[in-house]
């Protein structure tokens, strides 16, 4: 078991084991959070880490910038250390940006996107 302190919330913890997904952990404890695939497609979920460690090589939403930017994708990331996160939409200051104004570079891109296979 893990605990998980919310950055961004007064009075939180919760404990989460390291084979769940940290999302489902939190509701069931009654963590109010985002969500809408379920599966780390559509970024709904994210959530910025502050300190330690996940696993969240099941996701397919973030890029390199976003991932840099220390997101997560709670539906499918799960703990290996304590964490601490920002959680819900007040964290998702810094994961969209406006491709128009501030596009990507080719190495923040995945490499499926930005090299192809043929
Ligand atoms: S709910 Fe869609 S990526 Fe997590």
């Amino acid at each position: 078991m893990y605990r998980v302190t919310p950055a961004n919330r007064v009075d939180a913890t919760f404990e989460v084991e390291s084979r769940r997904p940290l999302l489902e952990s939190l509701r069931e404890q009654g963590g109010d959070l985002p969500y809408g695939c379920r599966y780390g497609g559509c970024i709904t979920c994210a959530a910025k880490l502050a300190a330690g460690i996940v696993n969240q090589r099941q996701q397919v939403a973030l890029n390199k910038h976003q991932i840099n930017a220390g997101y997560v994708i709670l539906c499918v990331a799960r703990p290996m250390s304590d964490i601490t996160l920002e959680i819900g939409v007040d964290s998702h200051g810094e994961l969209y940006r406006n491709p128009f104004l501030e596009p990507l570079e080719p190495d923040e891109l995945k490499a499926c996107i930005a090299a192809p296979k043929e």
